[in-house]
């Protein structure tokens, strides 16, 4: 018996490629094992989207030295967004590396680790192949949630962003590809779906013939089992009032939308290569909560992006004031050797971006909790997900605006079970609950 332990950094894109390669090793005889000390092959699906990202890679590379130090058969591969980035600079710093695998080329991780079986040599493969979508099958790893990737890579070249140099361009998969995956799942119990693009809303835009997310979003009704569809990530140049009107007239399709803004600044989201005014987004913001009153709005900001002084800040922290999302996922500005940005000559003070992130935080923690108050005393269909990480005896499970709602641990309820929450109190991450029977 051979064993193989993925472990996946970065977002939901990563999580449904370690699915697929999860699918195919499993077709050549391996079992998976969640003991990295008992694998035979250990794959890490990486991430390169900030600086930071890369660190926790390297240093568990480092670890996992010790465990090739006890078995030397033991087979470390490097897939994903850094290893298409790092390429054979990856052997350099870590030659107990076996396998550097690149975004593109998933397909190919048997024959890779059958060579190095063989050859005990360092493989690599990060050809980059921008005219195909390789259909691959997946292991789902959900209890009743499951991810469709619907188009992969991006052609916005955001001036700090490293993603579409390590997925490519922009390739959608055939419609009926992406039916016919969420009607098997549906069928096999998956009654929450959640379609994945770097940029879900240019869906279909290659195909050049009218095909675009809101045919998509149609396509997608009323498919028997399947409760909820969500998705991400959006863009909000691509998206459309014909999108969010498919949106407001599908039946399963979640009301809620994360639309990164990036920055309140004209100048910033500029210099960003993000061609969209403030006016615009909110004007599409204003026109989606009108067709969808129960929208959940949530976005992400870059703080200190170069040449972002106090009053471009101030700039974003207004338009969070006026926008009021329901969350915000903030983030300090990472500099990426290879994108424009990274060259920029007026890059900001660390302490300055750490400074603006936490008051950033502190406006949208008392807007979240404000967006969250209104929901005292209200109803709410959740899907059941099991224990919260923090306290065993409290459960949890997400509102279809992915808002958590915990509850009191009930011996008559299992994970996937739809079920009525009454909220008694709201606060700004969570909701506490009662199960209404
Ligand atoms: N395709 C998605 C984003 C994928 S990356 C989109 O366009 O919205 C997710 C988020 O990471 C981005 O929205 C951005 O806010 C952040 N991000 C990307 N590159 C970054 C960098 N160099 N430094 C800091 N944050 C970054
Ligand atoms: Fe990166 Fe911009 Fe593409 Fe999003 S749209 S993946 S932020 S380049
Ligand atoms: Fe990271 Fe690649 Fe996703 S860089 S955010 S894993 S597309």
């Amino acid at each position: 018996m051979k064993y193989y332990h993925i472990i996946t950094y970065g977002c939901q894109m990563n999580v449904a490629d370690s699915e697929r390669m999860a699918h195919q090793l499993e077709e050549v005889g391996y079992v998976e094992t969640a003991d990295v000390d008992q694998a035979d092959l250990i794959i890490i699906n990486t991430c390169a989207v900030r600086e930071n990202a890369e660190i926790t890679t390297y240093g568990k590379i480092g670890e996992l030295k010790k465990n090739k130090m006890k078995n030397p058969n033991l087979i470390l591969a490097i897939t994903g967004c850094m290893a298409q980035k790092n390429q054979a600079d990856m052997f350099k710093k870590a030659p107990h590396i076996d396998i550097v695998l690149g975004t593109h080329n998933l397909k190919h991780i048997n024959e890779m680790i059958e060579e190095v079986a063989h050859t005990k040599k360092h493989q690599i493969n990060v050809d980059m192949d921008n005219t195909v979508f390789h259909e691959l099958e997946a292991k789902p790893s959900g209890t009743f949630s499951a991810w469709v990737p619907i188009n992969n890579g991006c052609n916005k070249f955001c001036t700090y962003c490293i993603v579409p140099h390590v997925r490519g361009r922009e390739i959608s998969r055939p419609l009926e590809a992406i039916v016919a995956d969420v009607t098997k799942l549906g069928a096999q119990g998956y009654k929450e779906i959640t379609l994945l693009g770097q940029n879900v809303n240019s869906y279909g835009l290659d195909f050049k013939d009218g095909t675009d997310f809101g045919t998509l979003v149609t396509a997608l009704d009323h498919i028997p089992g399947v409760e909820r569809i969500r998705y991400m990530t959006s863009h909000p140049q691509d998206m459309t009032k014909a999108m969010i009107d498919a949106m407001a007239a599908s039946s399963n399709i979640c009301h809620m939308m994360h639309l990164p803004l990036q920055s309140g600044s004209p100048e910033i989201l500029r210099r960003m290569n993000r061609k969209y005014s403030l006016d615009w987004y909110k004007e599409l913001v204003a026109y989606a909560r009108d067709k969808m009153p129960d929208l959940v709005m949530t976005t992400d900001i870059i703080v200190g992006f170069p040449g972002e002084n106090e009053e471009d800040f101030q700039m974003t922290l207004e338009a969070l004031k006026e926008i009021r999302y329901d969350m915000v996922y903030s983030f300090i500005y990472s500099k990426r050797s290879g994108t424009p940005a990274a060259e920029f000559g007026d890059q900001v003070d660390e302490e300055v971006k750490r400074v603006r992130l936490q008051t950033l935080m502190d406006v949208q923690n008392e807007i979240s909790y404000e967006r969250n108050q209104p929901m005292e005393g209200q109803t709410f269909d959740i899907i059941v997900e099991g224990p919260s990480k923090r306290n065993e005896h409290m459960w949890f499970g997400r509102t279809d605006g992915n808002k958590m709602i915990l509850f009191p641990e009930d011996p008559d309820l299992r994970v996937g079970d739809t079920v009525k929450a009454k909220v008694d109190k709201a606060q700004t991450w969570v909701l506490y609950g009662t199960i209404q029977k």
